[in-house]
C-alpha cells in the first residue's frame, strides 16, 4: 500500500495506482482508503489479522455482529439451513420465513402485524418508502439532516449526513428535518436540552415547501451517523402526532438499535410511539445480510389491494431467515438487552471518567451499548475536532482497538463505540484503558 506524506493532494493521494503485488490492487476505494489490514478470522469480541495481530472490535463489525463473531447458535443455523434450502424462486417462501414473521410479531406491539424479509437496511427502507408512497397517494418524504438510511436510491435521497454532492438529483420531494442534538442545538436555540423548537422549525419550513404530497417521515430513534443523538424525551411522540395530523407515516429505521443494543427490544419503545412502518436490518442477521419491513395489516391490506411491488432476487431467502430466528431467539434466551445496559453502564462510567481527564472529549452520550464521545477543541465552542478524532481512532487501532468515527460535516467527531452485546466486562475495561492511551498519545 502506498505511503502517503502529508505534501501529497488528496487527488494525487487517489491518482497513486497500488503496485501489482498489494493486495487491494484491483478494489474500488468505496469509503476512502482501506486501512493496512487484512482479517484473517473472528471470534467473539476479537479480530484476529492474517499476521496474527488480534483487534478488539468496539464497532461490532458494521453494527451487525451483535451476538459477537462467530457465534454457535448463528454458525448451527447456517449449517442446518445450508443443508436443508439457502435460496428460492422469490414468490416460494419456507417455514423458516413465517416463522422468523411469526415470532418477531410475537415481539412486536400491535397494530404491527405484516413482515417482509429483505437483505440490506438500505432496501428495508426502500421498501417501506414505496409503501408509504402507494398507502399515502404522496411522495413527499422527510428525514433528519443526519440521517442515515441506506445506499440505494430512495433511502439514499433521505439520507442528509454524506453522501449527497456528484450524484445528481435526489428523489423529488425529499425535505430535511432538523436533527434535535442537544449537544449542538441545530437552530442555536437551546443548550443541552430540546425544547422541540427545533421540530417546531423544521415542520413549519416543510409546510411551505410542500406541494401536498406528504408521504413518510422516516427516522432513526438513535441518529448513528450523525453522531450518537439519542431523540430528545417527548420528539417521538410529537413527531407522530404531526405525521398523523398530515396524514404521511412515520417510518421508524432501528436498523442499528433493534434487538437489544439499548437494552429493549426496540429502541421505539422507550418513546411510547408505535410507529407506522418499522424497519429492521444489521441486527437482525446477525453479520448476514437479512433485514425487515414491518408494518400494520390496514396499511398491507390497502397496498396489497394496489399492487404493491417490491420484488428483488433475495426476498424471503430461507438460509438468512433461518439466521434471524437464531438472532431472536438468542437475544430474548440469553437476555442480552439487559446485558447491553448492564455493560452499557460499566463502559458509560469509564467515559466518563476519560472525560474528566481529557478536555478535548466534549460529551459522552447513547442508551445501553450504542455510545458517542464528541471530542471538541475546547468544550466552551463545542467546535468538533476531526483531526483529533481520526488520529485517536488510527491510534486505537495501531493499539488493537477497533473503534469508528462518525464525523460529517457540521454533525461533530464523534467515536461510536458499540461493542457486540455479548462483550465481558474484561474486554470493557480493556477498550478503555486503549483508548484512555490513544487520547494521551494523540494530544
Ligand atoms: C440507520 C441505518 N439505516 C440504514 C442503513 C443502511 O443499511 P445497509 O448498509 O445494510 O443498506 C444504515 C447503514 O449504516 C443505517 O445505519
Amino acid at each position: 500500500m502506498p505511503v502517503m506524506t502529508t505534501h501529497v493532494t488528496r487527488s494525487e493521494a487517489a491518482a497513486v495506482t497500488p503496485g501489482a503485488d498489494e493486495p487491494t490492487r484491483h478494489l474500488i476505494r468505496y469509503a476512502g482508503d482501506f486501512p493496512e489490514l487484512l482479517v484473517d478470522n473472528a471470534e467473539g469480541s476479537w479480530l484476529t489479522t492474517d499476521d496474527g495481530r488480534r483487534i478488539l472490535d468496539f464497532t461490532s463489525g458494521q453494527m451487525c455482529a451483535t451476538l459477537g463473531h462467530g457465534h454457535p447458535a448463528i454458525a448451527a443455523a447456517m449449517r442446518d439451513a445450508s443443508g436443508r434450502v439457502v435460496h428460492l424462486f422469490s414468490g416460494f417462501l419456507s417455514r423458516d420465513v413465517t416463522e422468523l414473521a411469526r415470532e418477531l410479531m410475537a415481539l412486536l406491539p400491535e397494530p404491527l402485524a405484516r413482515a417482509m424479509f429483505l437483505s440490506t437496511g438500505g432496501e428495508a427502507n426502500e421498501a417501506a418508502l414505496r409503501l408509504a408512497k402507494l398507502h399515502t397517494g404522496g411522495h413527499e418524504v422527510l428525514a433528519f439532516a443526519g440521517s442515515w438510511h441506506g445506499m440505494t436510491a430512495g433511502a439514499s435521497s433521505s439520507t442528509y449526513s454524506a453522501g449527497r454532492r456528484g450524484y445528481g438529483p435526489a428523489m423529488p420531494g425529499t425535505m430535511a428535518l432538523p436533527t434535535p442534538n442537544p449537544y449542538r442545538c441545530p437552530i442555536a436555540h437551546c443548550r443541552d436540552r430540546c425544547d422541540l423548537t427545533c421540530l417546531d422549525a423544521g415542520m413549519a419550513l416543510t409546510d411551505a415547501q410542500s406541494t401536498g404530497a406528504p408521504a413518510a417521515t422516516i427516522v432513526e430513534p438513535i441518529l448513528s451517523a450523525g453522531g450518537i443523538v439519542p431523540l430528545p424525551d417527548g420528539y417521538l411522540a410529537e413527531l407522530k402526532r404531526r405525521c398523523d395530523e398530515r396524514e404521511m407515516l412515520l417510518v421508524v429505521d432501528e436498523a442499528q438499535t433493534a434487538l437489544g443494543r439499548v437494552g429493549t427490544l426496540f429502541a421505539f419503545e422507550q418513546h411510547d410511539v408505535v410507529p407506522d412502518v418499522v424497519t429492521l436490518s444489521k441486527t437482525l442477521g446477525g453479520g448476514l445480510p437479512l433485514s425487515a419491513t414491518v408494518t400494520t395489516d390496514a396499511i398491507e391490506a390497502d397496498t396489497a389491494a394496489k399492487d404493491f411491488l417490491h420484488i428483488t432476487s433475495h426476498v424471503s431467502d430461507p438460509l438468512p431467515a433461518a439466521v434471524g430466528r437464531a438472532v431472536v431467539s438468542t437475544v430474548v434466551a440469553e437476555g442480552l438487552g439487559e446485558r447491553a445496559i448492564a455493560m452499557g453502564a460499566r463502559l458509560r462510567e469509564g467515559l466518563e471518567e476519560l472525560q474528566r481527564r481529557h478536555e478535548p472529549v466534549g460529551d459522552v452520550r447513547g442508551i445501553g451499548l450504542m455510545v458517542g464521545v464528541d471530542l471538541v477543541t475546547d468544550r466552551d465552542s463545542r467546535e468538533p475536532d476531526a483531526a483529533y478524532g481520526s488520529a485517536v481512532t488510527d491510534r486505537c487501532l495501531e493499539l488493537g482497538l477497533n473503534v469508528n468515527i462518525v464525523r460529517f460535516k457540521g454533525l461533530g467527531s464523534v467515536l461510536r463505540i458499540a461493542p457486540p452485546l455479548t462483550v465481558t466486562p474484561e474486554e470493557i475495561d480493556l477498550g478503555l484503558e486503549i483508548l484512555d492511551r490513544a487520547l494521551c498519545d494523540c494530544r
